[in-house]
């Protein structure tokens, strides 16, 4: 059971319930608008975690030696609160999230916030800000829990306090043109990660190694970037932030197997999950870049998808690179991966039973 003690001191500037409802009745996107408040806890070496509370959002206040300010001390979280017809608001595999967030830590060196105090920290900032849960189809409350070594001292070596956050954001679909296929950018001549490296741990240097590729992606007019394994530069890994699932005309479900490098996606383990409750086979393995491209080509892969706490499940339409294209943008999203997206959603969104028991009250 949590154990911290939550100060919560209310803002003075939370905005009206006129400013809140017109914010979440706009075209929400993703990432844009925070809500009103905001959890911090502090952790250092000789207290541990202390000083939880939950205060207005607003500006940090850093010593400019932090470490996370020169080394790039820090890991983050992404996971979503749900509103449900009758009003009640549902989150989703928390301890899934919470323990992620452990792995990254321990990669990080940075401290392991245990995970019902992850969970009870979304619970704190839902308990004050439940008003901005949205409730029009398909939207939610994304919380982006994060944590950052503070320690001012510029020698490298693990930082000896360090604060965990969480702030909170009403979203709606991740990419500009909703749920409609996507164009994806090979990335032929950066990685996102290493062996032995940070791949697997959803640290913010991962995200920053990602950016130019994915300007390049941009540029060539496609919405994400695909990295290839670092090693023989052969096999997939990744999107910039997401998994990818190919599905094949036999009924196979096929993704990169964890290869150490890969984050391991909370949406992506459901989805798998999802798809062997159907009976469908599912294949996590090894997967080429040549597999998909032939695959493609030649009918054998019908569809391909992205998936994210962020995106959902997104179709991907198309796969471009320097010499090659595959795949037609405009066909219409694939039936797998539509109905595998409508499941998920109706299980978070209460529309159907919980199965798995994956959702919890918040
Ligand atoms: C998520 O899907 O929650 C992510 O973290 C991906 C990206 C928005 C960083």
């Amino acid at each position: 059971p949590a154990s911290l003690a939550f100060q919560v001191i209310p803002s003075e500037h939370a905005r009206s319930a006129e400013q809140r409802d017109a914010i979440l009745a706009s075209e929400l996107g993703f990432g844009k608008h925070f809500t009103d408040h905001m959890v911090a806890i502090q952790w250092n070496k000789a207290q541990g975690w202390h000083a939880a509370k939950v205060c207005a959002y607003g500006p940090l206040s850093l010593d400019p030696a932090a470490s996370v300010l020169h080394y790039g001390q820090e890991i983050f979280e992404g996971i979503k609160a749900y509103r449900h017809a009758d009003g009640s608001i549902w989150t989703f595999r928390p301890e899934a999230n919470g323990a992620r967030l452990q792995r990254s830590a321990a990669r990080l060196a940075l401290p392991q916030l245990p995970v019902a105090e992850f969970t009870e920290s979304l619970r704190q900032l839902v308990a004050i800000d439940h008003a901005w849960v949205p409730s029009a189809p398909e939207s939610s409350l994304y919380f982006r829990p994060f944590m950052i070594a503070t320690e001012a001292f510029l020698g490298v070596r693990a930082a000896q306090a360090a604060g965990y956050y969480v702030i909170a954001s009403p979203a709606g679909a991740y990419f500009a043109k909703g749920v409609a296929p996507v164009s994806i950018w090979l990335s032929e001549d950066f990685a996102r990660a290493a062996k032995g490296g940070t791949g697997a741990a959803k640290c913010g240097g991962n995200y920053a190694a990602s950016l130019l590729p994915q300007q390049e992606a941009y540029a060539q007019g496609c919405s994400q970037v695909l990295f290839l394994d670092p090693v023989e530069g052969k096999y997939l890994e990744e999107l910039g932030g997401m998994n990818v699932f190919l599905v094949y005309k036999d009924g196979r479900i096929v993704t990169p197997e964890l290869s150490g490098s890969i984050l391991e996606g909370i949406t992506r383990s459901s989805i798998l999950q999802l798809a062997r409750d159907r009976g469908l086979k599912v294949e996590e393995r090894k997967v080429s870049i040549d597999e998909w491209k032939t695959g493609v080509a030649s009918g054998e892969i019908t569809e391909v998808f992205a998936c994210g706490t962020a995106a959902v499940v997104t179709p991907i339409g198309e796969l471009k690179g320097k010499d090659f294209a595959v795949g037609d943008i405009n066909a219409p999203a694939g039936e797998v991966t539509m109905s595998l997206r409508q499941e998920l959603t109706d299980i978070q969104y209460g529309r159907l039973p919980d199965r798995h028991g994956w959702l919890v009250r918040l």
